[in-house]
């Protein structure tokens, strides 16, 4: 299994971007602020697949969101990394298929998704590498 490193440095606070890891979007979210206490307001007890941003990110890298840009419906590529303000009603994804809306976690919040987006296996090489898988 191959693995993908992506520099993480010239993404600014508030701006997601695209890469590719084992042939399928990966999403690369440098999250604000607002948007990490959006997250942590949530009462995770009342999520459809419940878990904290915290168990979604890495310690020391709590505003780095890093997940398959692949809705776990039936696997379309939901808008919001690449398309600017198209982020649905919970401020992080939008899945535009079905319309399942993603939070600033990356979790489902309405729609038909099943599950909230994958957090693959990764980890920071630096302050600025990740190497996913
Ligand atoms: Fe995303 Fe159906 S594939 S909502």
């Amino acid at each position: 299994a191959s693995s993908t490193e992506v520099d993480v440095s010239a993404i600014e606070p508030g701006q997601a971007i695209k890469a590719v890891f084992r042939k399928q979007p990966l999403f690369v979210r440098r999250l604000t602020p607002t948007e990490v206490q959006e997250a942590n307001d949530v009462d995770v007890s009342s999520l459809r697949d419940p878990q904290t941003l915290e168990e979604r990110t890495k310690e020391g890298h709590g505003d780095m969101l890093i997940t398959m840009g692949v809705c776990t419906h039936l696997g379309c590529v939901p808008l919001g990394a690449a398309e600017g303000e198209v982020k649905g009603e919970f401020g992080g994804y939008f899945c535009p298929c079905h319309g399942s809306h993603y939070d600033t976690a990356g979790r489902i919040r309405k729609g038909p998704a099943p599950k909230n987006l994958e957090v693959p296996e990764y980890e920071f090489t630096s302050d600025t590498v990740v190497r996913v898988g």
